[in-house]
This record gives structure tokens, sequence and C-alpha cells, in this order.
């Protein structure tokens, strides 16, 4: 297929408070040692708040954040940044958090939204958001941001996020010295007779999960259904146009049910990272999630190394896809430090703050003139990847999907992991799709 509809496709588709931190003049010094860039020379004039609202808390996530604080520091140190980071992957608790906020008129000054659905039919079109089409415009950056992403984070002719990064969902995740000479699997059926041999060699849970929130199961389904179906029927069926009662679907489920055999039975109480620290630790071999698991390995102490200590593959039977998934952040209408968000929304934005925040964060860049040098040797085959494989907008993820169906699929999800009803489930899903999804 060629990119062009490749990409077409995908813009089609997509349509309790962790404790405040600051950042400012006085953290600076502190958040220089991430720095591997010299510091551009002070330019603001700008004073006060700039309260930066995201989930982003976990290894990688926060480290990642912390260096656009710096560059910002760097910029307007007298600007003080107050950190709203609400804990939970995926925005599990810091979604409902902002909903409130929203509601109430009390907006931060920005905030971490996925670009698609989970913007635009929500804030967007709730006239929640002041559209960004100037700043946009003033940065000049149609040259440098992709058709396509800029296409989701628009709306009747306005842009109204600034897409900072792009992660890949579909990926299956591994230690390389547990999984010692295998072979990573490729199909549902290598990696059923991987996990089965490391069973028998001890590993009594060798796929990891961390389901707090059920998101991670709503991942494992969307990348089931991609390995099942193919993009243009995963497509389809997102937009409501197919039924989750048809036998790929199911075929998906029950595949799911045979690996929920093979995990920790604490799962439930786990995030995704604690589950990325049981492969970290040799506890288990896989673990089925985001990229942004890479940032985690990648910053734990001691560091693993890419390819070294861990590898990847694309979750099996999905090669040549590439689940999207998009970090932006938007400036709420009311922002209280409206200037001092906007000067934020220009951090972002910048070549150099996606230099700096993606490295750590374990995406690839919105930008596509950020040098591929900077990235460890699998976010440059992502980098290539992203521009030959078919994009598939995740719904776990707010770009596919509207909110509302996407949090029904993780209650369902939720309730599959223990009932393992496949029937059932593929009956609940269809009916939330007939509800929310319009073709
Ligand atoms: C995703 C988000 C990623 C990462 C992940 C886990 O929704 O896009 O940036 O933070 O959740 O928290």
């Amino acid at each position: 297929m060629p990119s062009t509809v490749t990409r077409r496709d995908f813009v089609k588709s997509a349509g309790a408070l962790a404790s405040a931190v600051t950042f400012g003049a006085g953290a600076v010094e502190l958040l220089q040692a991430c720095g591997n860039q010299p510091a551009p020379a002070a330019s603001g004039t700008l004073t006060g708040n700039l309260e930066i609202f995201s989930w982003w808390t976990g290894a990688g996530e926060k480290d990642g954040l912390a260096m656009l604080y710096k560059r910002y520091s760097d910029q307007y140190p007298q600007v003080k940044i107050v950190n709203a980071a609400v804990a939970g992957g995926a925005g599990s608790q810091a979604k409902a958090v902002l909903t409130t906020r929203m509601q109430a008129n009390q907006p931060p000054d920005s905030f971490q939204v996925h670009a698609g659905q989970e913007l635009i039919a929500t804030w967007v079109k709730a006239g929640k958001m002041e559209p960004i089409t100037s700043t946009w415009n003033e940065l000049g950056l149609d040259k440098s941001i992709p058709k396509d992403l800029k296409d989701i984070v628009s709306s009747g002719g306005d842009v109204w996020s600034i897409p900072v990064n792009v992660h890949r969902g579909n990926a299956l995740w591994f230690n390389l010295h547990t999984l010692g000479n295998a072979s990573p699997p490729t199909t549902f059926d290598e990696l059923t007779s991987s996990l089965n041999s490391f069973k028998a060699k001890g590993i009594q849970h060798p796929l990891a999960l961390g389901s707090q929130g059920n998101w991670q199961i709503a991942m494992l389904l969307e990348n089931g259904v991609l390995a099942n179906g193919g993009p243009d029927y995963y497509n389809k069926l997102f937009k409501g146009q197919g039924s989750f009662t048809d036998s790929k679907v199911k075929d998906t489920l029950t595949q799911m049910a045979t690996l929920l055999g093979y995990v920790n039975p604490d799962h439930t109480t786990l995030d995704w990272d604690a589950a990325a620290g049981l492969v970290a630790k040799g506890q288990a071999v896989y673990t089925i999630m985001g990229d942004w698991a890479k940032g985690y390995f990648t910053n734990l102490t001691p560091a693993m190394a890419p390819n070294q200590d861990f590898g990847v593959v694309a979750h099996p039977g999905t090669k040549g896809n590439y689940v999207t998934v998009v970090d932006t952040f938007g400036l709420p209408k009311n922002a209280p430090h409206r200037a001092n968000a906007v000067a934020w929304l220009k951090v972002v934005a910048s070549e150099r703050g996606q230099e700096d925040f993606n490295p750590k964060k374990g995406s690839i860049p919105a930008r596509t003139d950020v040098p591929a040098s900077v990235f460890d040797p699998i976010a440059q085959s992502y980098m290539r990847e992203f521009k030959t494989n078919r994009l598939v907008p995740s719904s776990a993820h707010g770009s596919a999907t509207p909110p509302n169906f996407a949090s029904a699929v993780n209650d369902i999800m939720g309730q599959f992991a223990q009932s393992k009803d496949v029937s059932g489930t593929a009956q609940a899903l269809q009916q939330k799709a007939q509800q929310f999804l319009t073709s």
C-alpha cells in the first residue's frame, strides 16, 4: 500500500494528584544535569506560574517531561513551573481530574492530550480550547510536522494542539539476558510456544502484565485485532463499520484468554511500569506495551541498553503496521497564565524541545528535522518504519475512538480478564460500538 494511502487512512480514522513539584529558577541546576545541549541564553521576560498537567510520573516519561521543563526554565528563568502530573498510566486517573477541572472552569495552563478523538470530540467540541493556529503558523510548523499529524489535531479549519511525539503501541519487549538464545516470536503460536518453554524452565509467569486501569488489556485487544484482521479490518471496526461479534474479534479474545494464562496473578494491582520492571528483573521474559516501556528501561538505574539488555519485536502478527499514540499539548480557554502557556507550546513544538524530550520518553519526535543520531537504534528504526509502515491510530490511547468508547472498552476488558467469556465480551463490545461509534 503506498504510504500516501496509508497516511490518509490514518488521518481519517483518527478522528490521587501527584504532589505538585515546582521547577523554576531554584530547580534549574538540578535539571541541568540531564541536559546534553548548551543552554540558550535566557530570553524571557515572563514571570508568574506555569501549571502543566499530564500523567507522566513513571521512569522515562517523567524524565522526558523534566527535559522540557529544563528547556523552558532556561528560556524563562523567572517562571515557576508547577508540575501537576497525576499518576496512573494512560491517564487512567488524570483524565477524570482534568474533566473536573475543565468543567469547573479551572484549567491548568496547558495539558497533555492524545491527538485525535480524545482532543477533538471532547474539549474542542465543547468549546473549551483556544485554537493555536496562529502559533503554528508563526513557527512555520507546516515545514517540520507531517500533514498527517497536523490533520489529526485540526478541525473546523483550526489547529488545536501541538504534537510532541509519536509512540508505537504494538510492541513486544523482552529481556535479552532472560531470552538467551531463543528467537523472539513473530506469530501468536511462536509466542505461546516460547511462553511454554520458559514455564518449563521455571519462569512461572513469563508474560508480565500490569493491568491497573484496564487500558493495557485494551491494547492487547487492539493489537490482536490488527494481527488477526489487518489494518483495513482494524480501521473499519474502530470506526463502527464492522462488528465486534465477528469471528476475527472472537479469535482475538480467545488468544487473549490464552495469554492471560501466562501473566503474573497480581496484574490488576500493577501498572505498566511495574510490569516492565518484572521484565527488567528477569522475573518475566516478555511484556506487551507501547514504546514508553523503552523509556522506562533506558531510564532505570542502572540503565538497560537497547538491543543489549532488552529488545523488541512487533506485537506478533503486526509487523509492517505502526499503532500510533500521539501525545500533544493544547491551550485551554482561560488558561490562568496564557502568555506562559503559549511560550510552553513553543518549547514543546521546537526542534530542541523534541530532541531533548523524545530520547528520554521512548518515542520518536513529531518533527521530521530532529537528527536521528540523538536516538537509540530502536528509535532510529522506528523513525524509518513510521515513514513506510501502515499507520494505525490507537483506540486505547484516544486517537481512533472517542473517550466514552475507549473507557467502556477498558471496563469490558477488565471484566474479560476475570471471566474470559469470549461471546459475552464480543457482544458487550459491539453494544458499545453501536452506542458510541459513528461511521
Ligand atoms: C499513553 C501516553 C504515553 C505514556 C503512556 C503510559 O497514553 O500516550 O505517553 O505516558 O500512556 O503512561
